[in-house]
């Protein structure tokens, strides 16, 4: 096989990123001196577990170069707005968020203001911050996102403005990372996209498919797993494409089932999974895991096959069908999600209804809806669409309310269950105090003496609801 490896950021220059950490951290000590606290920093994450995972870099960064976190920019010394750009609302978000700064950095010059991610990272978006938000001295793309530390010395060490869009996302390992607290982590397996599925922006945001290596994967696990983490999502645009780039000829399913083999007391997930490269294979492995959480979140965008083509999206309802049946068939207690987009340029009426028999005859256990944005720069941003924006809000009302309709008696058939679940946090109902999710990753709030964060409990469910099973533990 001739495959060329993802390629790397050389060593040379992650020790020197990790140099440029010691020098702000000798900043900061600086700065703690003359202000009788550390130098503060907030950080704000949009879009997707991808940039979510990306902030912990960052936040880990911050944390070797001798910040403390806070919750509100108005005290903080470096705000980092970490954007996606995936729908305009995305990023009207960020840019409303950064416009509102603009009399802190009056009041308060010398902060850093940065941003950061995916939105960054179009062609068009440099110059526009450039020209319309002065108050923004850091700008980096997801390329350049390992070399922040030498960004923010350089912006603290008297440069006004840094902006860095440049790089083709070499994968860095080895960087300093701070994890949310809670029983949950993300792992990364790969970046990027190939698909080009043609509503979408991120294949152009985020780079091609680059996977990362099996055994810098099975180790960042077993370190998680050693941390405590008890519930491991693993991430990449594609996972089913996973490995496809690396000369070790590995696939997603023989992935999965060496990270099955780590020792410990924990459940995998992963997202996302595309139809066209999700296989009989993956869904043999899934059965056959104990550790792999039975949880498939596959979306289909659209159950109409013209549009489906249109999308580029590389299959058809039948075989999106089929999928569904064969899982189901290897695991019926599985829990299925999708994403549907509504209002794609052309989805006439027919097609809409093709969407909607879709969701009936599945019954899928929770669905996450878009109305089509359009993103510049994608080839559907030039397709005709003379479908009134109203009409198009109508569609979408009536897909939520048919998914409604599907999810209750999906959540009453949970009634007098007995499931084991992971403690996640405390809920606003003091007969039911815990929240907890389900192995599928439904919602439940929960009583029982011996609960507690972070922990596996046992529990029967005594009420179902649409949104919310309450249950007791056993
Ligand atoms: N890689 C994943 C998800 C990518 S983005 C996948 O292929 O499934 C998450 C979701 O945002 C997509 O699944 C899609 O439903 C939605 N989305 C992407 N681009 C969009 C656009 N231009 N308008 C509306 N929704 C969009
Ligand atoms: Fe976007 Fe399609 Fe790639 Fe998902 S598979 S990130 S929808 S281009
Ligand atoms: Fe994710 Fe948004 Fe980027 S969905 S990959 S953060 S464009």
């Amino acid at each position: 096989m001739n495959v060329k490896a993802p390629t790397a950021v050389p060593q040379d220059q992650i020790d020197r990123q990790l140099d440029y950490i010691e020098r702000v951290a000798a900043l900061s000590r600086d700065f703690a001196q003359k202000n009788g606290h550390r130098p503060r920093a907030y950080t704000q994450t949009f879009g997707c577990q991808q940039n979510e995972a990306d902030t912990e870099r960052l936040a880990g960064m911050l944390d070797e170069m001798g910040y403390e976190k806070v919750d509100r920019p108005e005290t903080a010394d470096v705000l980092l707005y970490n954007t996606c750009a995936v729908r305009a609302h995305a990023e009207d978000r960020a840019l409303g968020n950064i416009g509102a700064l603009a009399h802190l950095k009056k009041e308060r010059p010398d902060i850093t203001i940065g941003l950061c991610g995916c939105m960054v990272q179009q062609d068009h978006i440099p110059d526009k911050i450039r020209r319309s938000y002065p108050q923004v001295n850091l700008l980096f793309g997801t390329h350049a996102l390992w070399r922040f530390p030498e960004l923010l010395y350089r912006r603290l060490t008297g440069e006004k403005r840094v902006f860095d869009t440049s790089g083709t996302g070499e994968i860095a390992e080895g960087l300093p990372v701070r994890r949310e607290k809670g029983p949950r982590a993300w792992l990364s397996i790969m970046y990027g996209c190939n698909n080009f599925c043609t509503y979408c922006i991120v294949p152009y945001v985020r780079g091609r498919e680059r996977s990362r290596h099996a055994a810098d994967i099975e180790g960042e696990l077993r370190e998680l797993v050693a941390l405590g983490y008890k519930d491991i999502t693993l991430l990449g645009q594609n996972v089913n494409s996973y490995g496809k780039d690396l000369p070790e000829g590995i696939d997603f399913s023989e992935l999965l089932e060496r990270l099955n083999r780590v020792e410990g007391d924990f459940l995998l997930r992963f997202m996302t999974s595309h139809p066209k490269d999700a296989s009989k294979k993956l869904f043999d492995t899934m059965a056959a895991c104990n550790k792999v959480a039975k949880q498939l979140h596959l979306p289909f965008q659209s159950g109409s096959d013209a549009i489906l083509k249109r999308m580029n999206r590389g299959y058809t309802a039948a075989h999106y069908r089929e999928l569904i049946a064969y899982a189901r068939a290897k695991m019926p207690e599985i829990t299925l999600s999708s994403d549907i987009i509504v209002g794609f340029p052309g989805e006439t009426e027919d097609d809409f209804g093709q969407t909607l028999a879709l969701v009936q005859d599945i019954g899928f256990d929770m669905l996450y809806t878009f109305l089509y944005s359009k993103r510049s720069g994608t080839p559907a941003a030039s397709y005709a669409d003379d479908t009134p924006q109203e009409e198009k809000k109508a569609r979408f009302a009536r897909l939520l309310q048919a998914q409604d309709q599907c999810v209750w008696p999906r959540q009453q058939a949970y009634d007098g269950k007995t499931l084991r679940v992971l403690v996640d946090g405390v809920s606003k109902d003091p007969a039911y105090p815990f929240t907890a999710r389900t192995e599928g990753g439904l919602l439940v709030c929960c009583a029982g003496p011996s609960l507690q964060i972070g922990g596996f409990a046992v529990v029967k469910i005594e009420k179902p609801t649409l949104r919310c099973l309450f249950a007791r533990e056993v």
